[in-house]
């Protein structure tokens, strides 16, 4: 695993949308698995900026959301299909057809776990999944208790998640208790998970999902079981992390041998 550290949200963010950048730039159909909540929002912003300014093109990208609210109508302000749209999407070159989010109101949700299981496969599996993480160490929404091989399921949010949320609603009554959300298992198919973090508030999660035990309760802990795997945190949501010194050396080490071999 890379935990790489950097100074703040926008340095944080920078680093993340190079390495989604570079994914596309040797892979134009590259597959990217994508994340909402607030953590990904500087991301996707570089990401607009470089197709406007460097021509970053992702007309052959295509792209599965992790997760959507449950019976939340995809033309709601708060759906991850709106958020999707207005803060990535309509700003890159992405083809519509391309882009693939659970929907949370299909009249059978069983079937459409199923299908969009299938349709990840279909598509070659996911090349490099984006994540956020829950202060409750969640990623997707697979609440603590999540199994850890877990598929697309319908998942109920716990009270810490809803009460997190609501900050998006106009009140705590508003926000969904039920989501739609590939499972620990489907994240691990993934050939690569890129994991971000800022603030203080993710601190504990974060050195519990990197240096704690593998735990079900902490469900972010299974990307210790993935052979590729990338964290970028900013320097608050490392402060928590025992061997932050020695996760710096190794970054700086592989910058070294990087420009050494002129990668
Ligand atoms: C969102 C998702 C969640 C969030 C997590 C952190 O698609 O899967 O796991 O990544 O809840 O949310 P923020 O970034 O808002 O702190």
């Amino acid at each position: 695993m890379r935990v790489i550290i950097e100074t703040d949200y926008a340095a944080m963010s920078r680093k993340a949308a190079g390495i989604i950048a570079k994914e596309i730039r040797s892979k134009p159909n590259a597959v990217l698995g994508l994340a909402t909540g607030s953590t990904p929002l500087g991301v996707y912003h570089e990401l607009v900026r470089m197709h406007e300014k460097e021509n970053l093109d992702f007309s052959g990208v295509r792209t599965f959301n992790l997760d959507e609210y449950y019976r939340l109508r995809p033309d709601h302000p708060e759906s991850y299909h709106t958020f999707m749209f207005k803060n990535l999407f309509d700003g890159i070159n992405v083809n519509p057809a391309n882009v693939s989010i659970p929907d949370g109101m299909a009249a059978d949700i069983g079937l459409f776990c199923e299908s969009y299981e299938r349709r990840i496969k279909d598509a070659g599996g996911v090349d490099i999944q984006l994540l956020g993480i829950g202060r409750d160490g969640h990623i997707g929404f697979n609440e603590p208790g999540s199994s850890l091989g877990s598929r697309t399921r319908l998942k109920t949010l716990t009270e810490e998640t809803i009460r997190d949320n609501a900050r998006f609603f106009d009140n705590e009554g508003e926000v969904p208790h039920f989501a739609v959300t590939m499972g620990v298992g489907t994240i691990l198919d993934a050939k690569k998970l890129l994991m971000l973090a800022s603030g203080s508030n993710k601190a504990r999660a974060v050195r519990d999902a990197i240096e704690g035990p593998v735990s079900a309760q902490v469900t972010a802990s299974v990307l210790q079981l993935h052979p590729n795997v990338m964290v970028v945190l900013d320097e608050e949501a490392a402060s928590m992390l025992s061997r932050s010194a020695y996760y710096i050396y190794v970054e700086r080490m592989a910058e070294k041998f990087e420009a050494e071999a002129g990668t």
